[in-house]
């Protein structure tokens, strides 16, 4: 029997009740698929930087080197000061794990309320591929003349020929391997930014003859916005950059349905890569058992379908699929159940 590492990171907030169920929803489902996993608990977040004064100790990321994958929660608490643990722990994570995709599903399942009238599952089911170890995110930059009137601020994105050319071709393998529509949009801002995405476009066109039979399409990234709500049918899979992508995907998640059920992976094809509930740590349902677990659950139907328990994932998603049309809505505190209730329906009908 295949078994597993898994590091465990709940981390803040609504964290370690959202992980609970994704835990309790693994657990049932290793025993139906026949695999097993042993946990490994790390309590990095705000109360242990509070606490200790650290946030991710290096001998920790050497443990996390190890791992077969890693199942976070949420980070960011309201006592510390906002990018401490979002730099110092989320994203320390993404580049030291050179987890340089950040996948993003957008599906809208069936009985979720989405913004969008008129639109139904078969109109919202594409993917986001974000590049997540460049761009705007590196943190390159410098003030000048801080604090005069004179005063610039630098921020740099930093696009190199590797780094776009490992996440493009990862979102033309996708693309092959997902095998819905076999299409691919780019999007950027080549009329503006004409350094980062000349080299982007290049690098695209120059993979897209690998795969002559994925048709390639580019979008702007505000006409992307604006098609992603009128015509979001258009899309199968989108790849961009890591800020446009970070953008997006909070666009895609409302028009699924809400943080409550976003999922995303971090993921480094070769290596350790990290699975997480993309909405954040919730303070004010922290501990009320209202908060939607569904997003922490599909984040780990996302891991085990990167591990290669494609039965697993698909009995997991399955199940989410029978529960969501019987939930009033996605939104923590109406969803007409608790946290739990929601963890135990999806075991239920596993
Ligand atoms: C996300 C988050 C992070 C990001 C923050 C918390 C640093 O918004 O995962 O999308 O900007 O990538
Ligand atoms: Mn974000």
């Amino acid at each position: 029997m295949k078994s597993y590492k898994i590091a465990v990171i709940p981390g803040d907030g609504t964290g370690p009740e959202v992980v609970n169920e994704g835990l309790k929803v693994l657990d049932a489902v290793s025993k139906k698929a026949g695999f097993k996993y042993e946990k490994v608990m790390y309590d990095m977040g705000g109360e242990r930087y509070k606490r200790a004064g650290e946030v991710l100790p290096d001998s920790v990321l050497e443990e996390l080197r190890k791992v077969d994958a890693i199942f976070l929660g949420a980070v960011g608490h309201p006592d510390v000061k906002p990018g401490i643990l979002e730099k110092g722990l989320l994203l320390k994570l993404r580049f030291s794990l050179e987890q340089y995709i950040n996948l993003r599903p957008i599906k809208l399942y069936p009985g979720v309320w989405t913004p969008l009238k008129d639109k139904k599952p078969e109109d919202i089911d594409f993917d986001v591929v974000r590049e997540n170890n460049e761009g705007l995110y590196v943190g390159e930059g410098e003030f000048k003349n801080k604090g005069t009137q004179d005063e610039i601020a630098l921020q740099v994105s930093r696009n190199t020929r590797k780094g776009v050319e490992r996440c493009v071709r990862y979102a033309f393998e996708y693309t092959k391997k997902r095998d819905k529509r076999k299409k691919l949009t780019l999007c950027g801002k080549t009329n503006v930014l004409t350094y980062a995405w000349d080299l982007w476009e290049r690098t695209f066109q120059e993979v897209a003859k690998d795969y002559p039979d994925i048709k390639t399409d580019y979008a702007h990234v505000d006409a992307t916005c604006m098609r992603m709500i009128k015509n979001p049918e258009w899309f199968d899979v989108i790849v961009t950059d890591n800020m446009f992508g970070d953008i997006i995907t909070d666009l895609g998640a409302m028009i699924q349905g809400g943080m409550g059920i976003a999922a995303g992976g971090n993921i480094n094809p070769k290596g350790v890569s990290m699975f997480e509930p993309i909405g954040g740590s919730a303070p004010k349902y922290t501990g009320k058992n209202v908060i939607n677990p569904l997003a922490a659950i599909c984040a780990g139907m996302m891991m085990l379908d990167f591990l290669g328990e494609k039965k697993a994932a698909s009995i997991i998603e399955k199940s989410v699929m029978t529960v969501t049309p019987k939930m009033k809505s996605m939104s923590a505190g109406k969803m007409g159940y608790s946290t739990s209730e929601v963890g135990d329906f999806v075991v239920k009908h596993l």
